[in-house]
């Protein structure tokens, strides 16, 4: 069953005046529990898409639906997480994550349950009383991560989660990023231009052209990720060296240059 639906999805923007086409013709289906990655040149609309389906902008043709409804605007079935970390700083942790259960008006005992929970899950133990100013950038990714899964939202929107993370630290969000997956699966579309995090997160990449954006192939990693049993392999480093996974990431590799390269090539 889908519950992300992309049809026919149209973005006219202006700019000083003139109005250009951000994004035509896509159709996009993300099924439930499915993990799709968006990779494309940058400027191909890939954030727009995103606060599309968060319902914080609207296309100008076709319609984005969750769970059967037209998005019009935001809504606790879709937590979003940004690059940047957006924690509250004057809250610790624990009140971070805390925060949108109390929106959704979950009981004291369950809100104490899930936390700690999603905080054993995301390695975030004994953080529980720091504020953000006290933690790492991976940290603080940790926590707005967390802060996301804990509302167990029908949806999860990533938008280049880890892209102000410096590289190591990054690997290690990716390695717990699928170990949550695997272990906890929810339906996600997840943002990247790095083409590895794309190939080693998801179910499906979808390839993005260059403006005006639209799909330019989708690419099923599940099917391939099962047969070869990547997820032996508890170390991303051991993974990229699979051959599947080269082949893959040659593969979105060379499409992704063509579209970088458009005109020119
Ligand atoms: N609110 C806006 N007004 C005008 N142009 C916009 C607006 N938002 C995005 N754009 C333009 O739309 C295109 C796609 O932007 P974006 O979705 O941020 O791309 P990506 O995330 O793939 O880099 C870019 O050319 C950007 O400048
Ligand atoms: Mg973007």
């Amino acid at each position: 069953m889908a519950i992300i639906q992309f049809q026919n999805v149209q973005r006219v923007f202006s700019q000083n005046g003139k109005d250009f086409v951000a994004l035509k013709d896509i159709e996009l289906e993300v099924k439930d529990r499915e993990f799709v990655a968006i990779v494309g040149p940058s400027g191909c609309g890939k954030t727009t898409c995103m606060r599309m389906a968060a319902g914080l902008e609207h296309p100008t043709g076709g319609q984005v639906r969750v769970d059967g409804q037209v998005v019009t605007q935001p809504g606790p079935d879709r937590a979003v997480v940004f690059q940047a970390f957006a924690l509250f700083p004057w809250k610790t942790v624990w009140d971070n994550i805390e925060f949108g259960l109390h929106s959704l008006g979950v009981d004291a005992a369950e809100r104490k349950r899930r936390i700690e929970q999603i905080i054993a899950l995301m390695g975030l133990g004994g953080y529980e009383q720091a504020y953000p100013h006290q933690l790492s950038g991976g940290m603080q990714q940790r926590v707005a991560i967390a802060r996301a899964y804990v509302l167990d939202p029908k949806v999860l929107l990533m938008d280049e989660p880890f892209g102000a993370l410096d590289a190591q630290t990054r690997v290690v969000m990716q390695e717990e990023l699928v170990r949550l997956a695997r272990k906890n699966p929810r339906t996600v579309l997840f943002i990247t231009h790095a083409v590895e995090e794309a190939v080693y997160l998801a179910d499906r990449i979808v390839v993005m052209s260059r403006r005006p954006g639209t799909v330019r192939e989708i690419i099923d990693v599940k099917t391939i990720r099962e047969a070869e049993d990547w997820d032996q392999h508890k170390r991303i480093e051991d993974v990229m060296d699979l051959p599947s996974f080269v082949h893959l990431r040659t593969h979105v590799w060379k499409l992704l240059r063509e579209q970088q390269l458009g005109d020119e090539h």
